[in-house]
């Protein structure tokens, strides 16, 4: 071909890349046929913060006796700590879980390896603590499954430099059939044993039956999360601080109205938050509040006219949800209208479920939507400083993480809308 028709054909190309890019099917539920093990091997093996300077480690093992122990150090194979924890288990119709150990471990260095060990023998893992100090970084991806592109995001993620893995919803699809939450204990064990995962809830992990139970039972069960650590008295929701950022994890699924429990845990969670210590406000739930794709439309809305006040008057940085299977980012909004107070909101419910993709959009395209598509991929959100963040969505391209959308985003935490605020809160407080 001429070189002038290549570039010509290279721009066309480059310049409508995204609305171009031809969609790959959905990919098959993975099969995990595996060889049967001692019955106190470890499995499942996952951790998460649990307080300053603290992880949990959680497992599994079918072995009821197996005890709740782990051994840990900072070289390999000599473990110069031992902690020991709890255990619970939970049956489900005619399925009956494996004794699920939580155990907390701590105080630990940050930015430092660790290598453990779960229940006095097996294998030994491999973690490392967040840094105390940004740069910190955040990968991100919600509405996972257990397919092939849950496969092919897991490896992306692996591949990038990152502390703490966020999940703003849908773990397992296990949809009452409970043994699947096992095989996404696996699938997930090789990256969840090695840095921390803080998930929220989302649909496909209440699995309520009226009458016999109740909701959230496998999730609560399995993924314990540091809800007492941060004042809550629910596993639903909590906070936790990593680096300069204070991270708030709502559920999307459990009351949220004026004066329910979570209402007030959120209104006195914000007000302990020091920016001077935590210039970074971050907040995940399952059920985007900007969303302008056709899938999940107005979902949101009740949550979000009970919560974003609070939200708004805290000046929070960044929303991430899920729940919409793609990816969409909008610049700083509130109550429906762009403003520069208001917070980023990014939709990535994309981490590649069996359900598929959600490819219609709504328009005109929202004034406040920046960027949006329909591909499997995931997120990362380095914070680089108090002020400044590069967030980054990579989609899963020909099994590929290739960077689509990208931008700096800036804290509010030296801005006029920190400062207002706190001058309106004064104002309420003591009077004209
Ligand atoms: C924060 O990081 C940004 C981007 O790297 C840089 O431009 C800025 O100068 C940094 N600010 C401080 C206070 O270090």
């Amino acid at each position: 071909m001429e070189p002038k028709l290549v570039l010509a054909l290279f721009l066309l190309i480059s310049a409508t890349a995204t609305s171009e890019y031809t969609r790959p099917p959905t990919r098959k539920t993975l099969d995990f046929s595996r060889p049967s093990k001692s019955s106190s091997h470890p499995q499942q093996v996952h951790i998460s913060l649990a307080g300053d300077k603290h992880m949990r480690v959680s497992w599994v093992t079918d072995d009821k006796s197996a005890a709740s122990m782990v051994e840990y150090g900072t070289s390999p194979g000599r473990y110069s700590n031992i902690a020991l924890g709890e255990s619970t288990w939970y049956s489900y119709l005619f399925y009956s879980s494996g004794k699920i150990h939580h155990t907390v471990i701590g105080p630990l260095e940050d930015n430092t390896v660790y290598y453990y060990r779960c229940g006095g023998g097996g294998p030994e893992y491999k973690l490392k603590t967040p840094p105390a100090q940004f740069p910190v970084t955040f990968a991100v991806a919600g509405d996972l499954g257990q397919t092939g592109w849950t496969q092919s995001t897991l490896d992306h993620i692996e591949q990038c430099k990152y502390d703490v893995h966020l999940l703003p919803g849908d773990l397992s699809y296990a949809d009452y059939m409970q043994h699947l939450w096992d095989t996404f204990g696996e699938l997930v064990e090789p990256l969840a044993s090695a840095r921390p995962w803080m998930v929220t809830q989302g649909n496909h992990e209440r699995e309520s039956i009226p009458f016999l139970k109740d909701g959230f039972e496998s999730y609560n069960s399995r993924w314990k999360m540091p809800f007492e650590e941060s004042g809550s008295s629910s596993n639903l929701y909590y906070s936790f601080e990593v680096a300069g950022a204070h991270i708030i994890m709502l559920g999307s699924y459990t009351d949220y109205y004026e004066y329910s429990d979570q209402y007030n845990w959120l209104e006195a969670d914000l007000a302990k938050v020091d920016r001077n210590k935590t210039p970074w406000l971050l907040v995940l739930f399952h059920v985007p509040w900007y969303n302008s794709n056709e899938a999940h439309q107005n979902e949101g809305d009740k949550m979000m006219e009970a919560m974003e006040p609070l939200l708004y008057a805290a000046s929070v940085d960044i929303v991430l949800a899920g729940h919409v299977h793609a990816y969409e980012r909008t610049e700083r909004v509130n109550n429906g209208k762009l403003d520069p107070c208001g917070a980023v909101h990014i939709t990535i419910g994309d981490g590649g479920n069996r359900e598929g993709l959600a490819r219609k959009y709504k328009n005109p395209q929202p004034a406040w939507s920046v960027f949006r598509e329909a591909s499997f991929g995931h997120g990362e959100l380095k914070l680089a400083n108090s002020t400044h963040a590069y967030w980054s969505w990579h989609r899963n391209d020909d099994d590929e993480p290739v960077r689509s959308d990208q931008v700096w985003i800036t804290s509010l935490v030296n801005s006029e809308c920190v400062a207002e605020k706190k001058h309106g809160m004064r104002k309420i407080l003591m009077g004209p």
